[in-house]
């Protein structure tokens, strides 16, 4: 069977089968703005806010030499604490979820050496990298583990790539990041072909945050009040460990997950660096929130409850790829799975004893709640938020040498089934959307059924129109992933720097991912 062929799904159960009436998918929860299935947890669920805020481990060059960072990192299975007094077996960078948070400074390169002892492959994509095509994380550039590629000919090696694009290192790989782009806060999680999903709900993904002098020298919150906040979901099964409904548990063959979670797959509990709906004490001052939507599926719109006394809840710093040129005040946060905001909250503007609560406008139901603060003590804090924060390029339409389509949409098969594809193709890394010249710019405009938020491998873009009108506020900044929407086009201005190679665009939902919403672009 061609992995093609086996990537096509029939309309039939659950969320899809409810979209063609309406036009938007209707889970069984908020039904138009949730693109994808609710799965339930089978074991009793803590109540929300009774458990810390973890703060996240950071992870250790073990060589500073040559002007690089060396980091050494296994991947590897581990039983964590993530419901109180419940085991849980996840897939972690160093065996934690999520894994050690990397931090780099801009123009020094990173070396990451990683060990895979997972009973499958794993390809490890630095997300909103400017990164060499052979450190990218290829879908098919693979580590496999000791053994494997015996195993893979036993099973007619049908299940990856065709031979031709493939590589396949055996347990350990380096990756090389050169980092020559603007400080900014990356993520890194697997991007197994046809696996991602599942293994990234398993636990392989983590931030990686880029400094430079120009933003070190801001009086932005630093230190203690400079917080990474990971937020994904999940569901727990009654032995404690993740719920997901693979086809495959043992994630060899098929891949994929039943019909009934094609949309996307949405957890019931809602996790903050690995906590479910943790709370943290702040001071009655500023603090830096590195917001990333880690959800395999969920979207998110964040809003504090109660508001502030006065002004807007958050004032927005940066995006995807760093800061912005000026602050932006936002009431509330989109944030699609993929994207970064980078987002000030002076926790002055509630009395001392407040609790604030981050919630989730779009949840019901406990997925309303994503964590709580509780504002304790007053405290100093010389920390501003200054009104130019950056000089970022600005792009104009007239760098553009070429204008391209993608349509993201669900399309019917030869075969009578659906699938989920890009100018109706499903992913084949033999073939090229587009091919572009390094260093030159293009308006690309992305077009959607349902919600599919859409992202760039190597190229970072601004949006510069919505549903054919200006940006949304919270479209500003420099971006590798942006929410489309159903039928409201979006129009980005995206520049190719950095290497030529083989790169991919894909939808950032892991299961329309998983299922082949993916394309190659080549810079040439
Ligand atoms: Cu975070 Cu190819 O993606
Ligand atoms: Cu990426
Ligand atoms: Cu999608």
């Amino acid at each position: 069977m061609s992995p093609l062929r086996r990537r096509t799904f029939l309309v039939l159960a659950g969320g899809l089968g409810s979209m063609a009436g309406s036009g938007v998918f209707a889970g069984r929860a908020a039904a138009s703005v949730i693109n994808g299935e609710l799965l339930t947890s089978r074991i009793e669920l803590p109540e929300p806010f009774s458990v810390p805020l973890p703060v996240a481990p950071l992870a250790k060059a073990v060589r500073q030499a040559d002007g690089s960072d060396r980091f050494e990192v296994v991947q590897r299975a581990a039983d964590v604490e993530i419901l109180p007094g419940v085991r849980t077996r996840v897939w972690g960078f160093d065996g934690l979820f999520p894994g050690p948070v990397f931090t780099g400074q801009a123009g020094r390169p990173v070396v990451v050496s990683v060990r895979n002892e997972l009973p499958v492959p794993t390809s490890m994509h630095l997300h909103g990298g400017v990164t060499p095509p052979d450190s990218d994380g290829y879908p098919t550039d693979l580590v496999v583990p000791a053994g494997w590629q015996h195993h893979d000919a036993m099973a007619g090696g049908h299940h990856d790539a065709p031979a031709a694009g493939r590589q396949l290192t055996e347990l350990t790989k380096e990756y090389r990041y050169p980092l020559d782009q603007r400080a900014a806060t990356l993520w890194y999680h697997d991007h197994r072909m046809d696996f991602t999903a599942p293994q990234v709900w398993r636990g392989l993904l983590g931030l990686f945050v880029v400094r430079d002098s120009a933003e070190l020298a801001l009086p932005l919150p630093s230190g203690e009040r400079d917080l990474p906040l990971l937020i994904c979901d999940r569901a727990f099964d009654e032995d404690g460990d993740f719920r997901y409904p693979s086809l495959d548990p043992e994630l060899i063959d098929p891949p994929g997950v039943e019909d009934a979670y094609m949309a996307g797959v949405v957890g019931d509990v809602v996790l903050v660096n690995g906590a479910p709906w943790p709370e943290l004490e702040v001071d009655a001052a500023r603090y830096r929130l590195r917001l990333l939507n880690g959800s395999n599926a969920r979207r998110y719109r964040l809003a504090l409850r109660p508001g502030p006394r006065d002004g807007a809840a958050f004032t927005q710093i940066g995006s995807d790829a760093g800061l912005l040129a000026e602050p932006v005040e936002l009431d509330a946060v989109p944030i699609a799975p993929g994207e970064r905001y980078d987002v000030v909250v002076d926790f002055s503007a509630w009395p001392v004893g407040s609790t604030v609560t981050l919630v989730n406008t779009l949840g019901d139901g406990d997925t309303r709640w994503v964590m709580r603060f509780r504002v304790v003590r007053e405290a100093a804090d010389d920390s501003e938020v200054p009104a130019r924060l950056a000089d970022p390029d600005e792009l104009s339409q007239d760098q553009a040498v070429a204008h391209r389509q993608f349509s993201f949409r669900r399309t019917r098969t030869s075969h009578g089934g659906h699938a989920w594809t890009i100018n109706g193709e499903s992913f084949d890394p033999e073939t090229t959307l587009a091919t572009t010249r390094l260093g030159s710019v293009e308006r690309w405009r992305f077009i959607s059924d349902v919600h599919h938020p859409v992202h760039l491998h190597l190229a970072h873009f601004q949006v510069v129109a919505r549903g054919g009108g200006d940006p949304h506020p919270s479209d500003g900044g420099w971006k590798d992933t942006v929410d489309v929407r159903p039928k409201e086009p979006v129009d980005v201005l995206v520049r190719f720097r950095g290497y030529p190679g083989r790169y991919i665009l894909h939808c950032h939902n892991l299961e329309h991912e998983d299922m082949a919403m993916m394309g190659n672009f080549q810079v040439e």
